[in-house]
């Protein structure tokens, strides 16, 4: 793309390449500072932020006085000579020549000093635009760069799920529902893999990306009602295939944003040590051996009887919580994959190990430093008459499930994906405390606004 028709206005980004020469920025004023006849402002233009210095006897008396008049926020187009400085962030300085406000702003109420959880929640339309969110939300869009390169690239096609359904794909408690003209209710959707499925078949291999919905009654530092998920789904692959995959993806994305984004992690003052390591091949190991290790090292189930939490052994069959997903992570670097989790704690479509019909050809990927699950992920029920059983027996509506049926009616293959949570993997790479944090405009229970 030319950027021709922007002649005359430069980035912040862009800067280096016009070191010496007079540029014009346009932007925001982030911070202000001044002493006599110097005036430093600290400029962001969405791109980055960069220092400023007007200096009295260099420019106007009026567009001395107009720097005087700046606030916090205040927008403004300022031009000047770019000159390289080890001090300031971004490496380069600005010798201001002239000087135009654009709006004043009066009485910005997110100043330099430190807030409350719920006063800058409320103010997350004006909180993007802070240091630190902007870097996360830098980070956010290179991650979704990073998965639709890939996809992109290894022969996927993107295939749009529908967000407004007739059935539940992730279990029925954490459903919104809605109601749809006079044919009933309808879903907002938890995932996009049935339709992805279909899809597959059509195309081979696909992924879908987009919003996904859960009416999710935890208050937990990693859930979200409305979350990004990119769901890859693989006519022909089996659940070997689908880890490898899976690895595959986390491998380029936390790459991509190791090579793409060092400016932004900086400034999150992350420690990348942990994400350098996140090299294929990851840790892998059944469920089956996962209970075994809580047992050995004395992780326990911890369970609610009458409002009093009570201890036991880790019993085979119990789903993982965040307890025993970080204790089994703490032993490791880089993420590792659960397999074969038992049938009944997982979805319907999973297809029964044919080794054991206890479990189901699941996988999840747990990550490092406190991630929690970013993928999760099976082989496919491919059999009508075994997936018809599954359905009557989590009392799925039938007729709802006939198209998905269909699908191993007419020519069904072996087939798998999964689904990878796009504000886990950035809250886990950022290095943000909540997820609320990697999201523009987060939905909890507790908040719709802004
Ligand atoms: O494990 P989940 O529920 O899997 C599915 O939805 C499958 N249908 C995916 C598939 O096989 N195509 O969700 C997948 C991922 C989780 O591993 C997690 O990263 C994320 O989605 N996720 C959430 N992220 C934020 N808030 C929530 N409430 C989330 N629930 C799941
Ligand atoms: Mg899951």
């Amino acid at each position: 793309m030319s950027l021709s028709r922007y002649k005359g206005y430069t980035t912040i980004e862009q800067l280096k390449e016009s070191e010496g020469k007079e540029v014009t920025l346009r932007g925001w004023v982030y911070n202000l500072r001044g002493k006599g006849k110097l005036q430093f402002i600290i400029l962001r233009d969405g791109t980055g932020i960069c220092q400023c210095v007007l200096f009295q006897s260099n420019v106007s008396e009026e567009i001395f006085q107009n720097g005087k008049l700046l606030t916090q926020e205040s927008s403004v187009m300022i031009t000047g000579k770019v000159v390289p400085t080890d001090k300031a962030p971004g490496g380069f300085e600005i010798d201001v020549t002239n000087l135009e406000i654009v709006t004043l702003a009066k009485d910005y109420p997110i100043t330099p000093k430190e807030h409350g959880d719920a006063f800058l929640l409320e103010h997350r339309h004006l909180w993007l635009r802070s240091s630190r969110q902007h870097a996360i939300m830098r980070v956010r869009s290179a991650v979704v760069k990073a998965i639709r390169d890939f996809f992109d690239g290894n022969g996927f096609k993107l295939m749009d799920s529908p967000i407004l359904t007739p059935n539940a794909c992730e279990g029925t408690s954490t459903l919104f529902e809605t109601q749809y003209f006079d044919l009933g209710k309808a879903y907002l959707s938890q995932s996009g893999q049935l339709y992805a499925e279909a899809s597959a078949m059509a195309l081979g291999r696909v992924y879908t990306f987009g919003p996904t919905f859960r009416a999710e009654r935890s208050k937990t530092r990693k859930h979200l009602t409305e979350f990004w998920m990119v769901e890859p789904e693989m006519a022909f692959f089996d659940l070997n295939d689908d880890m490898d995959l899976a690895e595959d993806l986390v491998e380029y994305i936390v790459k991509f944003v190791l090579k793409t984004c060092q400016q932004e992690l900086k400034t999150l003052e992350r420690d990348t040590t942990m994400l350098e390591k996140v090299v294929r091949p990851f840790h892998r190991m059944s469920y089956s051996e996962a209970v075994e290790w809580l047992q050995k090292n004395k992780i326990p189930l911890i369970t609610k009887v009458d409002g009093k939490e009570v201890e036991t052994e880790f019993p085979w069959g119990e789903d993982f919580g965040s307890t025993q997903e970080e204790a089994i992570m703490e032993q490791f670097d880089k993420p590792c994959i659960i397999h074969r989790y038992p049938t009944e704690v997982k979805a319907f479509y999973m297809k029964r190990d044919p080794d054991n019909e206890k479990v189901v050809l699941a996988m999840d990927m747990l990550g490092p430093e406190k991630a929690g699950e970013l993928i999760g992920g099976s082989q496919r029920e491919d059999n009508y008459d075994l997936l018809l059983e599954r359905i009557k027996h989590e009392n799925l509506p039938e007729e709802e499930f006939q198209w998905y049926l269909d699908l191993r009616k007419y020519g069904s293959v072996t087939h798998s994906g999964f689904g990878l949570g796009v504000e886990r993997t950035v809250k886990w790479i950022t290095g943000a405390q909540h997820i609320r944090e990697v999201i523009p405009f987060p939905r909890m229970i507790y908040r719709i606004v802004p």
